[in-house]
């Protein structure tokens, strides 16, 4: 099979059109049929796959500041419009994941339509919603150990559980500050990393069935916070209704409040929506791909989506949402039911905790799986795709990304790490919306087996939507991620052209 952007030269020549050498659909298709991984993922694990990797610091954590600081009540909006982004690029996921079902999920979209160049940089986009992702929320596991410890009696010391650097006022029971105390390393963030890190090394089997138990602890506790918080919601009506008036607080300046603040909560509630699409990642790994995929991605998308609402109305009418800016937001809300519940409260901190565990698990999961594919694409040290002979994972590999998402981890504050992966994966979503576009117009051929309905307006607004949300985080933020997409592409010069294999691959006729 010809490579379509024309392979034959090795190493970096053909100038510019170099960076337009593609994969052939056919070519990845034959590459999914060779995979050295076993595949044992049913529709049902998929779907699971899916909701293990999206309710996580998204609901548990981020929703609390993102109420407090930006939206008030109206975070329910930011819920609403972060879930229509996602639902674009879902369909659109849904349409590449039963075209083209492999490893790797967007990488290897890009790289079979527009090219290497654009697969990189997915690469490099993919690093942060994976990678980066994970890390945000083993930060916000360890926010809820801490809480449930304290609840013990037992109390870490507080430089050992902040960023590097970050100013911690120590508070007595009555809330007066007693001491400050600079941060060194969020160390259960870390330990929770490197522990992870092992399982995974073991095997994705064992993975994913320690994975359902998990979802379905995750899923139970929700379920209970919605069902008890809104039993106290509708026989407190006179104390509760108070907390939505106003339901959209007046704007107090950029990004605070108002109809901006809703715009920049959906942003940061973006967040946990991410991973609906962890499920194209396991394309090799799946039974039946072309139907299970969608089913998958869609599946777990829509369930979340509408728990997501639930529970962000249930939190907002039990507190005020001025109350919501703490490392623990659920577990405050459940704190208003009274003192009698205090068992409930410890169980749903219990139930976040494991949740938030199964997040990291399935992020760390598809970071992996994102490597292994361009390792074995040249684009990456052929180490990142060696397989273990026993546990048939990609070892070092999974090690080296357990190392990184731990030092992250440990390192950086929630918010800086939580804004990032969101612009990453946004930018991500939007190449996505547009790669549907473009297998559209160049292979109208391919068989599909999912199409997004109302071609070509939702991947259109697809892309408009991520562009827009972008522009509504910080500017520092985003200068950031400038600065990492120009370090991605000076690599691919400095490593990825000169070591892709498909620029050697001779052409067949
Ligand atoms: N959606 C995932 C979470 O909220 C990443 O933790």
């Amino acid at each position: 099979m010809a490579n379509e952007g024309g392979a034959g030269a090795p190493g970096a020549g053909r100038g510019l059109s170099r960076l337009f050498l593609r994969k052939s659909v056919e070519q990845v298709q034959a590459e999914y049929e060779q995979g050295e991984l076993k595949r044992s993922l049913g529709a049902v694990n998929l779907i699971l796959l899916g909701i293990g990797c999206i309710i996580g610091a998204g609901i548990f954590v981020r929703t609390g500041s993102a109420a407090a600081l930006h939206a008030g009540p109206a975070v329910l909006l930011s819920f609403v419009i972060a879930g229509l982004v996602c639902a674009f690029a879902g369909l659109c996921y849904a349409e590449l994941a039963s075209t083209l079902p492999v490893s790797g999920s967007a990488y290897t979209y890009s790289y079979a339509t527009m090219g290497e160049f654009a697969a990189w940089l997915m690469g490099a986009l993919l690093l942060l919603e994976y990678g980066l992702a994970a890390s945000v929320v083993a930060v916000g596991w360890s926010g809820y150990v801490v809480s449930l410890l304290k609840d013990f009696g037992i109390f870490i010391d507080p430089a050992l559980t902040a960023p590097l650097g970050a100013i911690v006022e120590v508070k007595d029971a009555a809330g007066n500050v007693v001491e400050t105390v600079t941060g060194q390393l969020n160390l259960p963030a870390a330990l929770v990393v490197l522990a992870l890190t092992l399982l995974l090394t073991v095997g994705v089997s064992e993975s994913a069935s320690f994975n359902n138990i998990i979802v379905a602890i995750k899923t139970t506790t929700i379920l209970a916070v919605i069902l008890i918080g809104g039993f106290y919601v509708l026989t407190n009506l006179d104390t509760s209704l108070p907390n939505w008036d106003p339901f959209i607080p007046e704007n107090e300046g950029p990004g605070k409040f108002g109809l901006e603040g809703v715009a920049r909560a959906a942003s940061i509630v973006f967040f946990a929506y991410i991973g609906f699409e962890a499920v194209s990642t396991a394309g090799q790994e799946a039974k039946n791909p072309k139907r299970d995929m969608p089913i998958g991605i869609i599946g777990s998308l829509v369930i979340c989506t509408v728990l997501y609402m639930l529970v962000a109305a249930v939190l907002t009418l039990m507190v005020n949402y001025k109350d919501l800016n703490v490392p623990d937001p659920v577990a405050v809300a459940v704190n208003a039911l009274g003192p009698e519940w205090s068992v409930f409260a410890g169980l749903v901190k219990l139930g976040a905790i494991t949740g938030l565990t199964s997040v990291i698990l399935v992020l760390m999961y598809g970071q992996t799986r994102i490597f292994y594919t361009m390792a074995r694409d040249g684009l990456l040290p052929g180490v990142f795709s060696r397989v273990h002979k026993k546990f048939r994972t990609p070892w070092v590999n999974t090690l080296i990304v357990g190392c990184l998402v731990a030092a992250a981890a440990a390192l950086f504050d929630i918010n800086t790490l939580g804004d990032l992966t969101s612009v990453g994966t946004l930018a991500a979503f939007a190449v996505v919306c547009l790669t549907v576009i473009f297998l559209r117009q160049t292979r109208p051929d391919l068989p599909r087996g999912f199409t997004v309905p109302l071609y070509p307006v939702l991947p259109i607004l697809g892309i408009l939507s991520c562009a827009w949300l972008i522009t509504t985080v910080e500017m520092r933020v985003l200068v950031f991620f400038a600065w990492f997409l120009g370090g991605a592409c000076i690599l691919y010069f400095v490593y990825g052209i000169w070591n892709s294999k498909l620029s050697r691959a001779p052409v067949e006729k």
